[in-house]
């Protein structure tokens, strides 16, 4: 037993390993293009095909029959005693965003491996498949586009996307796949049988303060929230900065300011826990003394109340219009993701919170402001989320932060529901 395991009382997680949770992390978190400056792994590169290759043989090693599916998510089944009931499956994502943590997806990733390997140990065998999952391209930072790995899974038709989503250097995600050797005209491949699932579970940390400033170890996720993502490009006209007048200016950036200024005065207003972000910007030039010729920049919504997406979709709209007319300038705005707010399985909710009863876990039914695989497998199957707390609420940044022990007090939650399903 670990120092770690000791001073935490292992108890109230076993039989999940903390020490070996924290292996499989900090292994992951090599496969990592800036070291020092956070996680990143972008799908489709380097670091992505070596997280993937270390996984396959991490599932293997657990005994799981294990391959890499036509988009690039990593699969380990553990069969059960009935191979005929439907399976449950249990996963998370790989990639990370630019700069991020190594918890982010990663958690939920190996923790479903460790529960596999307890499972084994005990030797346990379940009465149905688990199917877990390690999901490609949750983030959607490269292509500006997320969940292309469940949307695999669920069968959605994503040819059209590949060709037109493209990454900062102008790769689609067609180009990408083809850099894996992969076929992108066969990602149909990798859809399931939803008849054969019947339940999906998904451990993350929160991502946000909650957990953390109740000092309680485990969320339990009643609903996801909804959001929408645009990105706009401003067409103006580069001029000198000190001899071109105002009214014979077209500057995209005052154009672009105008509409961000406007979406975060629009969440404000609502009240109910909308945000709005402009996370992406590029401007050109971007010159002191040049007016700027161009200026994109991405708009996202968030909100667990779809009347608030929809009248942001209509401000937004206004907004860039009016900006538009006073600037001079001119512009196109793209809708990128369009996701509704989702309720998650009550009757997993409550199994979830039995087991934390049971465990002496403290623990909460809270929603989640980030967007998950699990909330577009929620229209497909059964489906709950697990959080575990973030440091500070931190994530999507380098200080993102969760401890071990607080992963597998999560996981314990997630064993215990595999257990009685
Ligand atoms: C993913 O973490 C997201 O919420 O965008
Ligand atoms: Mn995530
Ligand atoms: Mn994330």
């Amino acid at each position: 037993m670990s120092v770690m395991d000791t001073m935490y009382g292992k108890d109230i997680y076993a039989p999940i390993s903390a020490e070996r949770i924290r292996a499989d992390l900090e292994a992951l978190a090599k496969f990592n293009s800036t070291p020092g400056e956070g996680v990143t792994r972008l799908p489709f590169t380097k670091e992505a095909r070596e997280a993937c290759e270390f996984l396959k043989e991490r599932f293997k090693a657990a005994g799981l029959e294990t391959y890499e599916d036509a988009i690039g998510n990593i699969i380990g089944i553990l069969p059960g005693r009935d191979r005929n009931l439907p399976a449950i499956a249990m996963g998370s994502h790989y990639d990370t965003v630019y700069n991020g943590g190594m918890f982010d997806g990663q958690a939920g990733v190996v923790s479903a491996l460790e529960i596999v390997r307890c499972l084994r140990e005990q030797g346990i065998e379940l009465e149905r498949d688990l199917r877990i999952i390690a999901f490609n391209d949750e983030e959607g930072v490269r292509f500006h586009r997320s969940y292309l790995g469940s949307y695999g899974i669920l069968g959605r038709d994503q040819q059209k996307d590949i060709d037109t989503y493209r990454d900062r250097d102008g790769i689609s995600i067609r180009e990408a796949m083809e850099s894996w050797g992969m076929d992108a005209d066969r990602i149909g491949e990798a859809a399931w049988d939803w008849d054969r699932i019947c339940a999906f579970i998904e451990l993350h940390i929160e991502q946000g303060p909650v957990l953390c400033s109740e000092g309680l170890k485990v969320g339990i996720v009643q609903s996801v929230v909804g959001f929408r993502r645009y990105m706009i490009t401003v067409h103006g006209r580069e001029d000198h900065s000190g001899t071109t007048p105002m009214e014979l200016r077209k500057d995209a950036v005052d154009t672009a300011a105008r509409v961000i200024a406007w979406m975060g005065d629009f969440a404000r207003s609502r009240s109910d826990g909308t945000v709005a972000t402009a996370g992406y910007l590029k401007v050109s030039p971007s010159v002191e003394n040049i007016v700027p010729g161009s200026c994109e920049f991405s708009a996202e919504v968030r909100s667990e109340n779809t009347e608030s997406l929809e009248l942001f979709t209509k401000g937004l709209k206004e907004a860039i219009n009016a900006a538009a007319e006073l600037c001079g300038t001119s512009f196109d705005m793209v809708e990128k993701m369009d996701i509704s707010p989702v309720k998650l399985s009550p009757r997993l909710c409550d199994m979830l919170e039995e087991s934390c009863l049971k465990r002496g876990l403290s623990h909460k039914r809270m929603h989640s402001g980030a967007g998950h695989d699990a909330q577009e497998i929620a229209v497909a199957c059964e489906t709950v989320m697990v959080f575990c707390p973030s440091r500070d609420g931190r994530s999507h940044c380098r200080e993102e932060w969760t401890d071990f022990e607080d992963i597998a007090c999560a996981a314990s939650a997630a064993y215990d529901v595999i257990l009685k399903l």
